[in-house]
C-alpha cells in the first residue's frame, strides 16, 4: 500500500481556506514540525490560519493528542510515601497579569499532603511565566532530571520543572506563538495547556481560566468555552480536571514582574500579602485538595502556622535556590503620580502587563534573557482612595530607555475619579465535567 504523504503548503492552505484538518494531517504536521521537517515560517503561517479560522473540537482533540505524543509521558503511579500512593495534583493558569499564584499555592498543597508535579512555563505575550519568576531567586533551576523530580515528589511533595522533553511540540509552538501574535486562540491555548499537563504525569488538575482584559480570551463566554474544552480534553485522557473562572480585569496583587512577584508571594506565605492573592490561592488549593481526595485539611492554616513557608524553603533549596540572598528590583525606578485625588476607579490588567513586558520582564525575540528585576508596584489599587500628587505606580528596569514606552502603555489605562467601582467577584464560577 502506498503511504499518503503530506506537505506543509497544502495543510496551511486547507486551514487558511476554512477547512478542517484530517487526523493524519495533524499527526504529520506536529511530528514534522517537532523534528524540523516543517519550517518555523510554515508553522507560523499555519498558526495564523488556526488563529483566524479556529478548529473543530475533533481537530483540537487530535492536535492535543499529537502534541502529547511528540514527547514522553511521565508516570508517577509507582511512587509511595508512607506506603501509600502519592496524591498527585497540579494547577495551571491560562495566563494573567500579576498571576504569581503558583508560588504560594504549591507549598500550601504540599503542606496539606498533596504532591505537585508541575511542568511550568515561561512568559507568554503580556503575561508572566512561573519559571521566569522563580529563576529570579539566585541559584534556582527548573532544569532538573526525572530522577530528581521523582525524589522531590516523594520526599518533599513537589517539583517545578521546565517541560523539557514533555510535549516538545508545545515548547516550539509556544515560543513561536509568543512572537507571531498567535497566542489569543482557543484551540492553541487549550492544546498547549493540556498537552503539557497530560504529559507531566499528574492524576488530577485544576485550571485557573482567566476572564477580562488581562486574559488572552477576554469575555466570559470565550473563557467558559475554553474551560469546558480543557476539562473535556482532560477527561478524554483520563485526567480528572476541573476549572475555576476567575477575574483578570485588573492585576492580581500589588506586584507585577519577576522578582517583585516572588517577594509578594513570600508575604503571602508569611501569613500576609494582598487579600485577592490569598483568596485565589486558598480557593485553588481547596479545589486541588478536593480533586486529590484530601478534603478535611484546612489550607489557610498552612499560611497561618508557617508550614507552607517551610515547604517553599525546602522546595527552593532542593532546586538550588537561595532565599537568603535577595533578588533586588532593578536599579532604575520611575514613579507615576495622581494629578487629582479621589478613588482609583480602574486599572487595566492588559496595559499593566504590556508595561511590565516593555520594562524587560518578558521577551520579544525567542530565548531573550528576561530582567529579573524589571517590574512594577501598584500603590493604589482599584477601589482605594488616592490623594492628589500621591504615587500610584513605581516602575523598575535595568534599562532606563525602556521607561518611555512602558509609561505610554499606562497612559489612559487607569482612572482616579469620584465614584466607587462596583465590587467584582474574583471567583466567577467553577466548571466540572
Ligand atoms: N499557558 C500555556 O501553557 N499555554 C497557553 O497557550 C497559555 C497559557
Amino acid at each position: 500500500m502506498t503511504q499518503f504523504t503530506f506537505d506543509a503548503p497544502t495543510v496551511i492552505r486547507t486551514k487558511r481556506d476554512g477547512g478542517a484538518l484530517s487526523d493524519a494531517a495533524i499527526d504529520w504536521v506536529i511530528d514534522a514540525y517537532t523534528n524540523g521537517r516543517v519550517a518555523d515560517e510554515q508553522m507560523s503561517a499555519l498558526l495564523m490560519a488556526i488563529f483566524l479560522r479556529g478548529m473543530t473540537n475533533a481537530e483540537i482533540a487530535r492536535w492535543t493528542a499529537a502534541m502529547v505524543s511528540s514527547g514522553e509521558r511521565l508516570d508517577f503511579t509507582d511512587l509511595r510515601r508512607d506506603g501509600r500512593p502519592l496524591a498527585l495534583v497540579d494547577k495551571h493558569s491560562t495566563g494573567g497579569v500579576g498571576d504569581k499564584i503558583t508560588i504560594p499555592l504549591v507549598p500550601v498543597v504540599m503542606a496539606c499532603g498533596g504532591s505537585v508535579p508541575q511542568a511550568a512555563g515561561r512568559g507568554l505575550g503580556h503575561t508572566g511565566g512561573t519559571l521566569d519568576k522563580l529563576e529570579s531567586i539566585p541559584g534556582f533551576t527548573a532544569e532538573i532530571s526525572k530522577a530528581q523530580i521523582r525524589q522531590q515528589l516523594c520526599d518533599l511533595g513537589a517539583a517545578i520543572f521546565a517541560a523539557g522533553e514533555l510535549a516538545p511540540a508545545d515548547r516550539k509552538i509556544y515560543a513561536l506563538r509568543d512572537i507571531t501574535a498567535t497566542t489569543e486562540s482557543l484551540p492553541l491555548i487549550a492544546s498547549s495547556v493540556m498537552s503539557k499537563k497530560i504529559a507531566e504525569g499528574t492524576a488530577a488538575l485544576v485550571l485557573d481560566t482567566k476572564v477580562g482584559s488581562g486574559a488572552f480570551l477576554k469575555t466570559e463566554r470565550q473563557a467558559r468555552e475554553l474551560a469546558r474544552t480543557m476539562v473535556e480534553l482532560g477527561a478524554a485522557h483520563g485526567l480528572a480536571t476541573s476549572a475555576l473562572l476567575t477575574d483578570m480585569s485588573t492585576p492580581l496583587g500589588r506586584a507585577v514582574g519577576n522578582a517583585v512577584e516572588v517577594s509578594e508571594s513570600l508575604e503571602v506565605l508569611a501569613g500576609g500579602g494582598p487579600p485577592d492573592v490569598v483568596e485565589l490561592t486558598l480557593a485553588l488549593a481547596a479545589e486541588m485538595l478536593a480533586e486529590a481526595g484530601l478534603d478535611g485539611v484546612d489550607p489557610a492554616q498552612t499560611l497561618a502556622d508557617g508550614s507552607a513557608m517551610d515547604r517553599f524553603r525546602a522546595l527552593v533549596a532542593a532546586q538550588g535556590g537561595d532565599l537568603a540572598q535577595s533578588s533586588p528590583v532593578a536599579v532604575h525606578a520611575e514613579t507615576i503620580t495622581a494629578s487629582r485625588g479621589g478613588t482609583m476607579e480602574n486599572i487595566d490588567a492588559m496595559a499593566v502587563g504590556l508595561a511590565v513586558w516593555r520594562l524587560g520582564a518578558g521577551r520579544s525575540v525567542p530565548g531573550e534573557r528576561v530582567q529579573s528585576g524589571a517590574g512594577l508596584h501598584i500603590h493604589r489599587r482599584r477601589g482605594e482612595a488616592v490623594a492628589a500628587g500621591e504615587a500610584v505606580f513605581t516602575l523598575y528596569t535595568e534599562t532606563p530607555q525602556r521607561f518611555e514606552a512602558a509609561i505610554a502603555e499606562l497612559d489612559g489605562a487607569w482612572r482616579v475619579g469620584d465614584s466607587t467601582p462596583s465590587a467584582q467577584p474574583l471567583i466567577i464560577d467553577r466548571i466540572r465535567e
